[in-house]
């Protein structure tokens, strides 16, 4: 990590830059999730690192990409526990700067059903402006594809967007409101059912419809060249000019999904750059995704490159 230093000119190179958030999660496990006044006990209460962005460097890296990481932690106690798997697994921290806000953190609860609330203190997160992306220029252009999602500030998103050479992929979860430009030239769009109904309400192409199918179709039709729609337990539906493709994904026990959605994406890109075609990317990403969702936490969940995958 860099003391918020800018990139160096002459960065080594990497396949995928991630631009995005790192966190601390703080995670309880509950029988069922308390309602509004109401106290519960839980357990758990261990850190383990998080955030969207890093979340998909790791899943990326374990899955033989080599990655580097933009963003910023805080310099407090929760940042070494926030970027230890990024660190063992080989991400290229030389983007990530150390500011003086704490370090972004994610409470969540897990009920027993495997339902899970996340809310995130963005923390360090919010500095990952236009300013701090465009400091770490090089890093990005010499990336064959950037990878975002929308834990970050808007302006930071479209600058990272406006510095992608190679490919750009965007998983804009959550959803958040950015420049039209920079958020069409995503190639794919990944969303679930909800953020493709978001996206399409920003892009004032909303649909009433939550087939798959048309959900695909309107985002297609929008002006993304590809989409990938992640539907849980029901895989994903791959779209592009050629057509649509279903993606199926094993059958599995889970018993925490949160940041098994990262663990799709950050797979998807590292077959993406190795040389897969969107839909074989995508069917390994989901074995990715569902091994992720049988254990616990995201990034402490993530498979690495001996472990076996379950079968579709
Ligand atoms: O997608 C899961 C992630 O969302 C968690 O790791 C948490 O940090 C939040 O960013």
């Amino acid at each position: 990590m860099s003391d918020a230093q800018p990139h160096p000119d002459t960065p080594t190179p990497v396949d995928i830059v991630v631009v995005g958030s790192i966190n601390a999660d703080l995670t309880v496990r509950v029988a069922r999730h308390p309602s509004p006044g109401e106290t519960l006990l839980g357990s758990g209460g261990v850190i383990t690192p998080g955030g969207k962005g890093a979340n998909q460097a790791v899943a990326a890296a374990l899955q033989g990409g080599s990655v580097a990481m933009v963003g910023a932690v805080g310099a407090d106690a929760h940042a070494d526990p926030a970027t230890e798997l990024l660190r063992s697994s080989g991400v290229d921290l030389s983007g990530v700067a150390t500011v003086e806000e704490t370090t972004g953190l994610a409470v969540i609860t897990v009920s027993d059903g495997g339902e899970n609330t996340i809310v995130v203190v963005p923390g360090a997160n919010a500095t990952v402006t236009a300013e701090f992306v465009e400091e770490r220029a090089p890093l990005i252009r010499s990336a064959r594809a950037v990878l975002l999602q929308g834990e970050i500030p808007a302006e930071g998103f479209a600058a990272a967007a406006r510095l992608s050479t190679g490919r750009m992929v965007v998983n804009l979860a959550p959803v958040i409101e950015v420049d039209r430009q920079a958020l069409l030239a995503a190639d794919p769009i990944m969303a679930n059912e909800h953020e493709a109904g978001l996206i399409l309400e920003q892009l004032g192409a909303g649909i009433s419809s939550d087939v798959p199918e048309e959900l695909v179709s309107a985002l297609l039709d929008a002006g993304f060249p590809s989409v990938v729609l992640t539907l849980g337990a029901h895989g994903a539906l791959v779209g592009d000019a050629t057509g649509l493709t279903r993606i199926p994904t094993p059958r599995i026990s889970a018993v925490d999904t949160v940041g098994s959605g990262d663990a799709f994406a950050g797979a998807f890109v590292a077959r993406l750059v190795a040389g897969d075609d969107l839909v074989t990317a995508s069917r390994h990403a989901a074995r990715v995704g569902a091994f992720a969702a049988t254990g616990h936490g995201a990034q402490t969940s993530y498979p690495g490159p001996d472990d076996q995958l379950p079968e579709v």
